[in-house]
């Protein structure tokens, strides 16, 4: 068995596939499906029992391609999915009012083919609307049995603050690697007080940490790893590389790839429950759930410290 992480009443796997990227479209460029099917499928037999995903991503498509491969074992999985972005002509946009949230977990629930959220997420704080009417609108969905647990995602601390005055919260997703954790380390002691499991996205940065680039690659300016990621040009990308080099000496040494580098270095952290991974391929899935297997140890950590 794989390490697994309670939190609340559900068991999960300490990695949780992320499917942002299995969504394709103009985020990621073109998906392909079987592939997608198979890493999702790969992902369950290797025990990676916890998924991720959000109507946003390839615009309704991770949630339609998950609905149609977990048709069979949805009860096995812990679903997370998210509310809050949506796709508009020009660019998207955020709504949180309760309408706009009831309206979003419909769909959901239809294309993932399914009653229940195991784990309902704000995607990004909409300011226009207050916390407590969003957060209320999904407390009614849970106690209508349609969610089972409430979560909050890219908020700081204030907002985590905020969103614990009105509602239990289970998981707080913020993005935390080892070149980009800003999201992370103000949120950690709030999650511990509240007991909110903390949710890292982003492992690999978009896959640069993985040591997979040596010259920048050729990609669009609205592909996440430009618009979002931000560390595929220029100085950034040189900083990332120098990164994506100290993990690979680690992995050299331990015959690993320096993407269970990098994910092993988010495990590490006390404060951190799960590591929310993407992968594309069976052979990515099999190579991050890898990162289960091992541990850094003490000199590893240190070495990754000193050489920050
Ligand atoms: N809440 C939020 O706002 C938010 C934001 C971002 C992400 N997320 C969630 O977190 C998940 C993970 O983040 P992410 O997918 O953006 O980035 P990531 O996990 O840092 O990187 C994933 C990408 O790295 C590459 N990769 C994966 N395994 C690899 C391996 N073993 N070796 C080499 N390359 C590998 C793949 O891309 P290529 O094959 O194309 O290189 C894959 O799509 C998302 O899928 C999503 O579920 C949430």
């Amino acid at each position: 068995m794989r390490p697994r992480v309670k939190i609340k009443d559900l068991e999960v796997s300490k990695i949780a596939l992320g499917t942002w990227a299995l969504g394709g479209g103009r985020d990621w460029g073109a998906a392909d499906d079987n592939n997608g099917a198979a890493a999702i499928l790969k992902a369950v037999e290797l025990g990676i029992n916890f998924i991720d995903t959000a109507p946003i991503y390839g615009n309704f498509h991770s949630e339609t391609l998950l609905g149609k491969t977990l048709k069979n074992i949805r009860s096995k999985i812990v679903l997370a999915t998210k509310c809050g972005l949506l796709a508009g002509p020009r660019a998207v946009r955020r709504d949180l009012s309760p309408q706009s949230v009831r309206e979003e977990l419909e769909g959901s629930l239809r294309r993932l083919k399914t009653d229940y959220i195991d784990f309902y997420i704000i995607h990004w704080p909409d300011k226009n609307i207050p916390l407590s009417q969003t957060l209320g609108e999904m407390l009614r969905l849970k106690e209508a049995g349609k969610i089972r647990h409430i979560g909050v995602s890219n908020f700081d601390n204030t907002l985590l603050k905020e969103a614990v005055k009105f509602a239990d919260i289970a998981v707080v997703q913020n993005e935390y690697s080892y070149l980009r954790r800003s999201a992370g380390e103000e949120v950690f002691e709030t999650a511990r007080k509240h007991n909110i499991a903390f949710l890292a996205y982003g492992p690999l940065a978009g896959g640069i940490l993985s040591g997979k680039y040596k010259k920048e690659p050729n990609l669009p300016n609205n592909d996440a790893r430009n618009f979002f990621y931000k560390c595929y040009r220029g100085e950034a990308f040189k900083s990332a590389l120098d990164i994506a080099s100290k993990f690979e000496r680690i992995a050299v040494s331990r015959g690993v790839s320096a993407a269970q580098v990098a994910i092993n270095w988010v495990l590490a952290n006390q404060y951190v429950s799960c590591a929310v991974c993407g992968a594309r391929n069976p052979p990515q899935v099999e190579d991050i759930a890898s990162a289960l297997s091992w541990r850094l140890n003490a000199s590893e950590q240190n070495f990754l410290t000193e050489n920050k």
